[in-house]
């Protein structure tokens, strides 16, 4: 049997000692894995960037231990921004705030705002605080690819660049934190996570909440940099679906010669034959939805049928990055793809 090696502190330790050298480190959080450097140094945060090639545009998120902290990177926080992050911190929560004006303009791409959160996982905790500085990190994979996670999916994707990999096992939810933005009591979701509308206004019942619309309206994209690029896709070619035997039809008549996997729901996929992953409920479906499109990637599978389940609240944030994943495609009513 194969058992993982998690990393140690002292692993943690050393990983802290190369973010303070100004070098990128891979950690895992309970979302996903990050790729971290010193937030307040410039140079640092510019190897994200091009260890990702990412695009210049789109701003970092920076990670803080704990919520006092915030002042290092941001100002004007608001009472209701403060409210959110002592009840969602530490968690999957991500704030944008006004920034500090010591803050390099390269992690907010040239933005007066700051995206900030504070990660619940202890390696992440450890890292942040045995380096002793905000580090900024996006998700630990090249631009446009689904997010890790697990360590050996951030080293499939960015190799050697990073000066180390910390370990701390799959991540518990599998899909990057919610982003928010405050004004007033208006809260505007501009990238949902496990962090749901409800979840907001059950603590904030008179906060006005914009959700937005799944992957992305105009002017969700206008607000949060990110969402304008090509995002989450793995290299097959992904086909949602959302009735199990308009997919039985479709595979029938398509005659079956691609390799194709298929992701869904257990009930719906009891015996089927082939490359099938299927969850028992929304949760395990996000916390290995990265990992099946790597496996399905790994194995030469070039179309991913995957179940897109309806529904408010988590569901809204699985569908979002599935719509991402797939460019819209579905299998529609008559049997055929549809672009969305
Ligand atoms: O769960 C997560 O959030 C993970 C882990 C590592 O913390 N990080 C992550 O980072 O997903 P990234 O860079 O892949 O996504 C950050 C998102 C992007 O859509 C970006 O545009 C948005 O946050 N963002 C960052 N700063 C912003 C700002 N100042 N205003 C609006 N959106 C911002
Ligand atoms: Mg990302």
């Amino acid at each position: 049997m194969n058992f993982p090696m998690y990393s140690n502190e002292s692993d943690i330790r050393s990983a802290a000692e190369q973010i303070r050298d100004g070098r990128v480190v891979v950690f895992p959080t309970e979302t996903v894995y990050g790729l971290g450097a010193n937030a307040l140094d410039p140079r640092a945060v510019e190897a994200i960037f091009e260890v990702k090639s990412r695009p210049t545009d789109n701003p970092l998120i920076v990670h803080l231990a704990t919520p006092d902290e915030i002042g290092r990177v941001a100002i004007d926080v608001s009472p209701t921004a403060h409210r959110l992050l002592a009840e969602f911190s530490p968690g999957p929560l991500t704030i944008v705030l006004p920034a500090s004006r010591d803050l390099p303009r390269v992690v907010t791409a040239g933005l007066e705002t700051v995206a900030v959160r504070i990660p619940a996982h202890p390696v992440a905790q450890g890292l942040i605080r045995a380096s002793g500085v905000p580090v900024a990190a996006p998700s630990a994979n090249r631009s446009g690819e689904p997010s890790p996670t697990t360590a050996a999916m951030a080293r499939r994707s960015l190799g050697a660049a990073p000066a180390a990999y910390l370990d701390g096992g799959p991540c518990e939810i599998g899909l990057e934190s919610t982003v928010i933005a405050v004004s007033g009591d208006e809260v505007h979701i501009l990238r949902p996570g496990a962090v749901t509308e409800a979840d907001i206004l059950a603590i904030l019942p008179d906060v006005t909440v914009h959700a937005g619309s799944v992957a992305g309206t105009e002017a969700t994209a206008a607000a949060s940099p990110g969402t304008r690029h090509r995002h989450y896709e793995p290299k097959g070619e992904v086909i949602l679906y959302n009735d199990v035997d308009r997919l039985r039809e479709f595979l029938q008549q398509a005659g079956q010669t691609v390799r194709h996997g298929i992701i869904g729901p257990a009930d719906d996929l009891m015996g089927w034959p082939g490359v099938v992953r299927s969850y028992v409920d929304l949760r395990e479906y996000a916390r290995n939805l990265y990992a099946w499109f790597d496996e399905f990637d790994q194995s030469g599978v070039s179309i991913v049928f995957a179940y897109l389940p309806d529904g408010s609240g988590f569901a809204t944030a699985l569908r979002d990055r599935l719509i991402r994943a797939s460019g819209g495609r579905r299998i529609g009513r008559r049997g055929t793809i549809e672009e969305q």
